[in-house]
């Protein structure tokens, strides 16, 4: 039971890393570019929010009336280290009388105080001091699966945000049983869990643009457990995560652009990746009638087959050029292509016997592949083909 506790405390911790404001709008621009009125008319909800802490709510509070938002709602969570830090619950007009710690911030307008009619942040937080209207007290603690949030959910349009990572399987299934629209942030690895897989592979859901390296910020105390924690001159704490990426279902233009590539025969004399160049061929998985594609660059243009990819290549992914049929940790899980074999008991063998780690058997959907005769486990492939009429 006491390591139960200490592993969710773990989790809890691993959730709180916030969005930098410029990373949002960076992302957010993209779906402008696409559609200028992505926005119009519509509610959205930051449901793992604290209203006014934010980077998430500051940004569609501060683009209200220039996106012609229906109406935004945040939510906070009161467990949240950082809930009321920027603005105390007492100086919250709505939050007057009340002992709870959640609450929602629930505006159909943004009146901006200066004469040039943009809203800034001093507007925003004066119509939380002053309108009691717009912020109420909830009920429980603002979980995102309380039924009070999920009728919030329900009167919403978009949910955009950064969602606890402890529970993005829960988080991500709940927006599609819903039907809403969503840009939320998540670790890439996420990409092949059941609850996310078919949605990529049936384009229900794909990766935003801007994924890749960000910081993200981090509340101080972290340091002495996390070594990659950097300190800004105002104290602020950031961490640096690698693998995380935006998940959505708005459309964007970037996934429409194909990728202009190199033939296999061109790539094994050209390819500026030592793992291919100089090949007589491609290498193929002991375990799958596809080819092993290290590099999202070195898909070869002219390949009939099933090729085995990293998961950052969904960063690159146009649904008109490539179709998706499955994955290393899932098998080929498409309906007309039923070639899905787990690891042989001669690899697993021949794998520990060469010194491999880890825990395989026989059955399990790892890619496995010999290298230089030797047994080894490749790490998340994405499984993909050139849809008909579209190989070069
Ligand atoms: C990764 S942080 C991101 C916060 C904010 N969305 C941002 O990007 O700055 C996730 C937030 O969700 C909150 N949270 C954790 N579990 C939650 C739950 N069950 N329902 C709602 N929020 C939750 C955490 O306290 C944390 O503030």
């Amino acid at each position: 039971m006491a390591n139960k506790n200490l592993s969710s405390a773990k989790r809890a911790k691993n959730d709180e890393f916030y969005t930098q404001y410029e990373d949002i709008n960076r992302e957010v621009q993209a779906y402008l570019e696409y559609d200028p009125d992505v926005f119009r008319g519509k509610t959205v909800y930051c449901n793992c929010d604290d209203p006014y802490t934010s980077n998430f709510f500051k940004f569609f509070a501060l683009h209200f009336n220039d996106f012609g938002l229906k109406r935004l709602i945040a939510a906070s969570y009161d467990p949240s280290p950082i809930a009321g830090t920027q603005l105390p619950f007492e100086e919250i007009a709505g939050m007057q009388g009340s002992d709870k710690k959640a609450y929602v911030f629930d505006a159909t307008e943004m009146p901006s105080l200066n004469k040039g009619g943009t809203v800034d942040l001093d507007d925003t937080k004066r119509l939380m001091q002053t309108v009691k209207e717009v912020v109420r007290p909830l009920q429980g603690n603002g979980d995102f699966r309380s039924v009070e949030c999920i009728e919030l959910l329900k009167q919403s349009d978009i949910v955009v945000t950064n969602p606890p990572f402890s529970l993005f399987r829960e988080y991500i299934s709940q927006l599609v049983e819903y039907g809403k629209q969503f840009l939320i942030i998540g670790n890439m690895n996420a990409i092949t869990y059941k609850e996310v897989f078919p949605l990529i592979k049936k384009n229900k859901v794909w990766l935003g643009v801007d994924s890749g390296a960000k910081n993200y910020i981090v509340p101080p105390g972290l340091e002495t457990e996390r070594g990659n924690i950097a300190k800004a001159a105002d104290g602020t704490c950031f961490a640096k995560m690698g693998n995380t990426c935006w998940f959505t279902n708005l459309e964007h233009g970037r996934r429409h652009q194909p990728l202009s590539l190199m033939t296999v025969a061109d790539n094994l004399k050209y390819s500026r990746h030592k793992e291919i160049r100089g090949k007589a061929a491609y290498d193929k998985y002991d375990n799958y009638d596809a080819i092993e594609v290290p590099y999202t660059d070195a898909i070869p243009s002219d390949y009939d087959g099933v090729m085995g990819v990293p998961i950052s290549f969904l960063e690159k992914y146009c649904p008109e050029q490539f179709e998706i049929v499955g994955t290393s940790d899932n098998g080929i899980i498409d309906d007309t292509y039923k070639t899905t074999q787990g690891l042989t008991q001669k690899f697993v063998d021949d794998y520990y016997r060469a010194g491999g780690k880890g825990a395989y058997q026989q059955g399990n959907p790892t890619a496995g592949l010999y290298v230089n005769g030797i047994a080894t486990m490749i790490y998340k492939r994405i499984f993909i083909r050139y849809k008909k009429g579209e190989k070069a």
